[in-house]
């Protein structure tokens, strides 16, 4: 039988956990593949994704910046991808065509919005308007939380998103510090507490006491503002769960087998990030 072949996309792509999660389940259930990073430049985008048609590649995830970047080349956009304008997954169905779907918002709301009770009643805030924003909106919306705001550094960009998701409240960068009080679950969806970046500015000041504060990034599982919080009580999540999450249901696309999230899979992607 041959070998399958799967790879993430992106650029810088080194720091990817993805190839550590998918082959760990290749292993744990069988399957007879691999799971490589693939560094790509823009330009040579297309080519990529054509392998999957002719089978040299079985499937492809999609990380930034290419998110929005490899929609006009697939055949088509289904279901969340479609809603997000935003694809990482992509395979080949059963007619032959590319299809791009997004199993980020799966992951978002499979991760933590379980967590949220009373969602219409609540007030959620989105910080950041990059990549990863139209899932965390999409999945605030899937989880019924109806009152959203925006709030990113370049105020253009959230007046962006506004088009597509007219519900949004956006508000001024400037006032972060003070408007974050106000809201009951907030996302950190830009690359602030990511690995040798800046990080915010400010501690986190002042939240309700029974918010939640649930953080897009991974690297390092404890950032800056985290540590802040959890001193301090708040209900915190990192990144990492979100991560699992998306690769379960990109896995059970590829392969139609639904992998177990174990304890030994998640020491070794923590074993990775130390
Ligand atoms: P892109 O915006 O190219 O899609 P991204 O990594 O998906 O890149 O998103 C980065 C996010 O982190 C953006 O919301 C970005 O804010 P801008 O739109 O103003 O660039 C945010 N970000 C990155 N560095 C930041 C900083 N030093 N201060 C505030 N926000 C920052």
């Amino acid at each position: 039988m041959k070998k399958k072949l799967f790879a993430v996309i992106g650029n810088p792509i080194t720091h990817s956990l993805s190839p550590v999660l998918h082959n760990y389940w290749f292993k744990k259930y069988n399957i007879l593949a691999d799971y490589t990073l693939l560094n790509t430049e823009e330009k040579d985008l297309k080519g990529v994704i054509e392998k999957i048609r002719d089978g040299e590649l079985n499937g492809i995830n999609v990380t930034l910046p290419f998110k929005q970047k490899v929609i006009p080349l697939v055949d088509k956009l289904i279901n969340d991808a479609h809603h997000t304008n935003s694809v990482n997954t992509i395979y080949l169905d059963e007619t032959n065509a590319i299809v791009g779907e997004n199993t980020d918002v799966f992951g978002l709301q499979a991760a933590y919005l379980k967590e949220v009770n009373d969602a219409e009643n609540k007030k959620a805030l989105v910080i950041g308007a990059g990549g990863v924003s139209p899932s965390v909106i999409f999945s605030l919306e899937k989880s019924k939380i109806k009152d959203i705001s925006i709030i990113n550094r370049t105020h253009d960009k959230s007046l962006f998103l506004k088009k597509k998701f007219s519900y949004l409240n956006v508000l001024e960068w400037k006032l972060l510090k003070e408007k974050i009080r106000e809201y009951d679950v907030i996302i950190n969806a830009t690359s602030l507490g990511l690995k040798n970046n800046s990080d915010f500015e400010f501690e986190f000041e002042g939240l309700k006491p029974n918010a939640i504060f649930i953080d897009t990034i991974y690297n390092p599982l404890i950032t800056k503002s985290i540590k802040y919080l959890k001193e301090n009580n708040i209900k915190t999540f990192n990144g990492l769960d979100m991560l699992i999450y998306q690769g379960q249901k990109s896995f059970y696309l590829w392969n139609k087998v639904n992998p177990e999230i174990d304890n030994e899979l998640i020491d070794l992607l923590i074993s990775k990030l130390k």
